[in-house]
């Protein structure tokens, strides 16, 4: 059995696309990978929370995804059958794709008998990230692979932070959304030099350090802060949706410190800084239709 973390960016996404530091951590929310050898040619993988079941033969996104891993892992006479087992939801901003190539990469490695890296895992996985989405940071696969907590910055990868786990609410806006297309939402509007973007862009980096700080000297009020204002400057960029705008004002009325949307954005996840109060929260986003969970950030291995 192989596994990876799902995760949780805290400040700094669609900026750390761009180069900007993002701080961000592993979730103690996992993906797990169980394979058996079969007797017909190809893998098969089924993820029953997903309601998926591809092959490596199949012209869908994660069998493509599946096909290129067999290729470089030279795995492609491989027989076998991949089960995934997982509470992560897909398409949600909480690292799902990067979570199931980290897996896919430990499971394919195993079963041909290679022992790789941590660095080449998460090399290989980023390769799988692309057929997922074009222009991944790499900040997913980061953490997916390794855990922990930090800032990361694409080209210099994670500087870990050392800090107590941090509890969050996790509100689900059951509305999936391709990370592609959020990312190509800023790329656009950065080409058209949209007034704003770039210094957004800054801001939001600028966040995630001041964010670290904050979450080394245990401030979660100001790191609170500072997620609900990158929150409005993620809107300001236009990767909000009135559902996250309507979970993060029910979480802070609840007594969040902080909430903003996290990921890509356009759907998918809120996260709420909540500590004490998470379950209140939880109880709050019920109330209006939107399920959730509570889980610790900072999750290592
Ligand atoms: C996706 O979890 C976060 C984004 O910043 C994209 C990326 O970093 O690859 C939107």
């Amino acid at each position: 059995m192989t596994w990876a973390f799902g995760k949780a960016i805290l400040l700094g996404e669609h900026a750390v696309v761009y180069g900007h530091p993002a701080l961000a951590g592993a979730i103690d929310c996992t993906l797990r990978c169980t394979l058996r050898i079969r007797e017909q040619p190809g893998i098969g993988l089924l993820v029953p929370s997903w309601q998926l079941s591809v092959s490596s033969r199949d012209d869908h996104v994660v069998g493509r995804a599946l096909r290129a891993l067999a290729k470089i892992l030279d795995a492609e006479s491989l027989a076998a059958d991949i089960a995934v087992d997982t509470a992560l939801p897909p398409a949600a901003g909480l690292g799902s794709s990067a979570a199931l190539s980290v897996a896919l990469v430990r499971t394919l490695a195993l079963a041909t008998d290679q022992i790789l890296s941590d660095q080449r895992v998460a090399e290989l996985a980023n390769h799988a990230e692309r057929c997922f989405h074009q222009n991944p940071s790499g900040v997913d696969v980061a953490l997916a692979s390794r855990g922990g907590l930090g800032l990361y910055r694409r080209g210099e990868g994670m500087t870990p932070v050392d800090a107590p786990p941090i509890r969050l609410a996790v509100g689900l806006s059951g509305m999936p959304r391709r990370t592609a297309d959020m990312v190509a939402r800023i790329a656009r509007a950065r080409e058209r030099d949209r007034p704003g973007t770039e210094s957004d862009l800054a801001g939001l980096g600028n966040a995630a350090v001041a964010g670290k700080d904050a979450v080394i000297r245990g401030d979660l009020v100001e790191l609170g802060q500072l997620m609900t204002r990158a929150h409005h400057t993620l809107a300001r960029l236009g990767v909000s949706a009135t559902e996250l705008d309507e979970m993060v004002a029910s979480a802070l009325h609840s007594g969040a410190f902080g909430a903003k949307l996290t990921g890509a954005g356009g759907g998918g996840a809120v996260i709420a800084v909540a500590q004490e109060r998470a379950e209140d929260i939880l109880t709050a986003w019920q109330g209006r239709g939107y399920r959730g969970f509570v889980c610790n950030l900072g999750a290592k291995t």
